[in-house]
């Protein structure tokens, strides 16, 4: 069954986002985006403290390309060790964008099923700038596995 541990501590340390940076780089060094030449790296944190990476995977059919950071989340899923469902802290995107890219909307979803709601996301490039968001502020009053569990 579905379970919201609303306990997890979500702090991260300056060290953290860190290496989480270092960690969305290298992904996005990985990236496969010969079609859009638009390449993304993303890294997360889980609540075991354990880095996981994801870059973008594009295909020739345009359509069945997966954004970096669902790539992340299912690298999280699958790395996960525990009997519990995988929960992340953090989640780094990192392109060589001049404007920071924010997740799209396919993500927002995928971000809200994983990560507190409180949790952060932060956009950075190869300017070194950053911005961040709580995973509800990208996506509002989102549908969760908790919205499951109110069905009558
Ligand atoms: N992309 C991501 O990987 N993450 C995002 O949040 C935005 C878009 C990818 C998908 C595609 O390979 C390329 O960027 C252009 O849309």
């Amino acid at each position: 069954m579905f379970c919201e541990d609303n306990s997890d501590n979500i702090d991260v340390t300056v060290k953290q986002w860190l290496e989480l940076s270092k960690a969305a780089k290298i992904a996005f060094s990985k990236a496969y985006a010969p079609y859009s030449d638009f390449k993304v790296g993303a890294a997360a944190l889980t609540t075991d403290n354990k880095i996981v990476q994801g870059c973008n995977v594009e295909n020739a059919s345009y359509g069945l390309t997966v954004c970096a950071e669902r790539n992340c989340i299912a690298h999280g899923v699958i790395a996960n060790r525990s009997n519990k469902t995988v929960k992340f802290t953090a989640l780094v995107i990192y392109t060589a964008q001049e404007k920071l890219t924010p997740p799209c909307g396919a993500c927002r979803q995928v971000i809200s099923e994983f990560f507190h709601s409180a949790a952060i996301v932060m956009a950075t490039n190869h300017l070194i700038e950053q911005k961040k968001w709580t995973v509800s502020q990208l996506l509002p009053d989102a549908f969760t596995p908790d919205s499951l569990l109110d069905k009558t």
